[in-house]
């Protein structure tokens, strides 16, 4: 079969993503038993990476270039392999790394595939809770076999979302917690799981209402971006445009994108 005619029968390609996504989180589950402080690199003071973020991106690389090898990749740890197709895969390995190392269940693997610039596939697994998340563009969501959708929350009170600090790990001046200050009293109540890919599955699975963070990359963000938008949500820079994640990251259900971005808007500078 030519790689273009099995990469309309979606089903095998979605199976074989879930099953790849599975294998990784084995190899995450076997070899955090053994992990120890001294299997850290610090890629800053606070951004850590471990030999298994590398072993799981590069059998994910592998798998997937074995099977279609005229394919692109963008890898949070090992970077680009250039395209020789319209199809790049975006791989963030271990969604979480400080969860992971903290023996926390809310870490992820996280893989999208991008056809002509497009997001139009992304599969997210927590192994630590046996979670996966998938969807095609156009087909919806799921996790395991079941349909999710969206939260119906139409009030800021009535919410709960979900944000991240990679700016503070990152150490810039300009970040996030001003932001929180604004945004938290005016919510139902906030969680920071530590997975900004695990944060959007939730908010598509209608468990959150919304999800914003500045300083993400396109690997935390793109698997997870697919799965909200086929659950019905919606996912913008701070101004509402799609400049995400460069100009801010926002997410939310659809019904309060509004009033998230009124707010978020006013603190573009720190995007
Ligand atoms: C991080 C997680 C975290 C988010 C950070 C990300 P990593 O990914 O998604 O929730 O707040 O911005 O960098 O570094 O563990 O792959
Ligand atoms: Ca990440
Ligand atoms: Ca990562």
């Amino acid at each position: 079969m030519s790689l273009v005619n099995e990469l309309k029968t979606v089903d095998i390609l979605i199976s074989f993503i879930k099953n790849l996504a599975r294998e990784a989180g084995g190899i995450c589950l076997e070899g955090q038993k053994d992990l120890t402080s001294h299997d850290l690199e610090f890629k800053s003071a606070k951004d850590i990476v471990t030999e298994i973020d590398k072993q799981v991106e590069s059998f994910l690389v592998k798998a997937i270039l074995a099977r279609y090898p005229d394919h692109g990749v963008l890898g949070e740890e090992y970077g680009a392999v250039q395209a020789k197709s319209a199809f790049r895969w975006i791989i963030d390995p271990i969604d979480g790394t400080t969860s992971f190392v903290h023996r926390l269940p809310f870490y992820s693997i996280s893989i999208a595939l991008e056809k002509e610039g497009e997001l139009v596939l992304g599969v997210v697994y927590a192994p630590a809770i046996d979670q996966l998340f998938y969807a095609e563009k156009g087909k919806g969501a799921f996790v395991g076999d079941t349909p999710i959708h969206v939260s119906e929350t139409r009030e800021l009170g009535n919410a709960v979302m979900a944000t991240g600090f990679a700016c503070l790990r990152a150490g810039l001046e300009d970040n996030n917690l001003p932001i929180f200050n604004e945004i938290v009293p005016k919510l139902r109540d906030i969680r920071r799981f530590g997975s900004a890919a695990l944060d959007l599955c939730y908010t598509a699975l209608g468990s959150l209402d919304g999800f914003w963070e500045i300083n993400l990359n396109i690997y935390d963000i793109a698997a997870g971006t697919v799965i909200l938008r086929e659950a019905g949500g919606v996912v913008t820079d701070f101004t509402g445009g799609r400049q995400f994640p460069e100009k801010g990251f926002a997410a939310s259900n659809k019904g309060l994108h509004n009033e998230l971005i009124h707010i978020l808007a006013g603190f573009c500078a720190s995007a």
